[in-house]
């Protein structure tokens, strides 16, 4: 229920406090409290939400009581300039004395508002028997500050665009005016994977002329699973939008991009959602163009879908974290990731989250002319021969009917599950039905006789 879902949301190393294990490298880790704050904390189990609250209360608090003394003391200098040239370096500044004191009384503001609020709630688990009548404020500071909420910190983005880049140095100028735009409606970061590194100067200058804006990683051409895995690393916002170099996106406006984030605020089990292409299952009769639902929560069009295609593709960066990512086993460094898509899009259905597609922008050639990225003549049989053949071996092996088999039972059984989450939870605007199991929003009926792709004997990796 919705204890679960905030339980995922928050899960990486930000609210363990809710859940008293932590995922290190997939291994579930129990941690338990310091036996003094066991003493105080007896009662209140340590998913209690009043704990969460509390040390939100008490990290903000901190941070805002820093920068109120920080500018109490600039303004100071400000009024009265120093003459020491160590005190003049210390307090040099590009603020005016109004910016300053506006940023002070900010945070006196805040500072009254989150006083006000730790008093309520400690007074109220006192009240309750929560806590014992000798814990001190102090004591609770202590015993919940062990771990951060880093969506906290000041000047986080939102959204952290980020694309995999490889020699096409006629577009980047393109990407970050494009890119620009968008931060101007959501905060955002731009991380770029150059797998090109031979081009970093270029690069590096991006970063000195957008303030930091951009972000490039010089990396020696690792190709999209280990590059999207890297910024992943590096990524600061709630969701990340994964570009490839050769798809600039339209409208120029970005009008795309708020509606993609109130979907995704409405929707806390919503991990990834394509632009490019989907499928609501495999085989004939996968209408890639069912693009006929809506969510009547936010009025946004979305079909919930069995697998979506890089790219552009959104998701959210917790969810990425939690199930590992992209595959990094499927391809060797600098070989394409072919079929990565479809089995993040498996993985994540299979982890208890959702996947959809929502028809919010149109892909435009950043480079006209130039074929994209897997099919150049230097990597396109590479991709699409060589690598494609495994990648999708790979995938069956995982989610089909065995290695270098085809789909079996279980897809079939999530091609209902996508079904009936479609038809359950958004509502419908077609006239045809588009799914191959029908539109009665229950059960799971057999496909048509003339669907024979599921029928393949599960072959396992071992006889056992
Ligand atoms: C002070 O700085 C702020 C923000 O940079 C600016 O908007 C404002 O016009 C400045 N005020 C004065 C009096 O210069
Ligand atoms: C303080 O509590 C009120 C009421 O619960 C809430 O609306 C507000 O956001 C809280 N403020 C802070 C800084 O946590």
């Amino acid at each position: 229920g919705k204890m679960a879902a905030l339980a995922q949301l928050h899960l990486w190393g930000a609210t363990l406090l809710l859940c008293q294990f932590l995922l290190i490298a997939g291994e579930q880790l129990h941690l338990s409290r310091l036996p003094f704050c066991e003493e105080h904390l007896r009662n209140l189990p340590a998913h209690t939400p009043e704990l969460r609250e509390l040390r939100d209360l008490f990290q903000t608090w901190t941070m805002h009581k820093r920068i109120e003394l920080d500018m109490i003391n600039l303004l100071g200098r400000l009024r009265e300039p120093p003459t020491k040239i160590e005190e003049i370096y210390a307090w040099k500044t590009t603020w005016n004395e109004s910016y300053v004191s506006s940023r002070r009384r900010a945070s006196a503001d805040a500072l009254d508002q989150i006083e006000r609020n730790i008093t309520s709630l400690v007074k109220s688990l006192r009240s309750k028997g929560h806590i014992p009548p000798s814990t001190t404020v102090q004591d609770l500071v202590q015993c919940t500050s062990g771990h951060l909420q880093p969506r906290l910190f000041p000047d986080q983005p939102v959204v952290s665009f980020m694309l995999q880049y490889f020699k096409r140095p006629k577009v980047v100028d393109a990407f970050v005016s494009m890119l620009q735009v968008c931060n101007q409606l959501i905060p955002s970061e731009f991380l770029v994977n150059v797998d090109s590194p031979q081009e970093g100067q270029r690069w590096a200058d991006l970063s000195w002329s957008t303030s930091g804006f951009v972000v490039p990683v010089m990396s020696f051409n690792l190709h999209e699973l280990r590059g999207y895995n890297r910024l992943a690393g590096m990524a600061r916002g709630k969701y990340m939008v994964l570009l490839q170099d050769d798809d600039l996106i339209e409208p120029a406006d970005c009008s795309w991009l708020p509606p993609l984030v109130a979907q995704f605020e409405a929707m806390p089990e919503l991990a990834m959602v394509g632009f490019n292409k989907l499928q609501l299952s495999h085989g004939p009769g996968n209408d890639l163009n069912a693009n006929n639902f809506y969510d009547p929560a936010t009025n946004n069009d979305m079909i919930f879908a069995f697998q979506v295609d890089l790219a552009p593709i959104a998701i959210r960066r917790s969810a990425f974290r939690l199930v590992g990512g992209l595959d990094e086993g499927m391809s060797d460094r600098g070989e394409c990731g072919i079929w990565s898509d479809w089995e993040l899009s498996i993985r994540l259905w299979v982890a208890g989250w959702r996947v959809a597609f929502m028809p919010l922008m149109r892909k435009t050639e950043g480079d006209p002319g130039q074929p994209g990225g897997t099919h150049k003549p230097e990597t396109g049989v590479r991709c699409w021969g060589r690598q494609q053949g495994l990648g999708s071996s790979f995938y069956m092996a995982r989610w089909g009917s065995g290695w270098g088999g085809a789909p079996g039972k279980f897809l079939e059984k999530l091609e209902n599950h996508v079904r009936l989450a479609n038809l359950k939870l958004l509502k419908g605007k077609y006239t045809r039905c588009p799914f191959r199991k029908g539109c009665v929003p229950e059960g799971d009926p057999p496909l048509p006789a003339e669907y024979g792709d599921y029928k393949h004997e599960a072959k396992g990796m071992v006889d056992a």
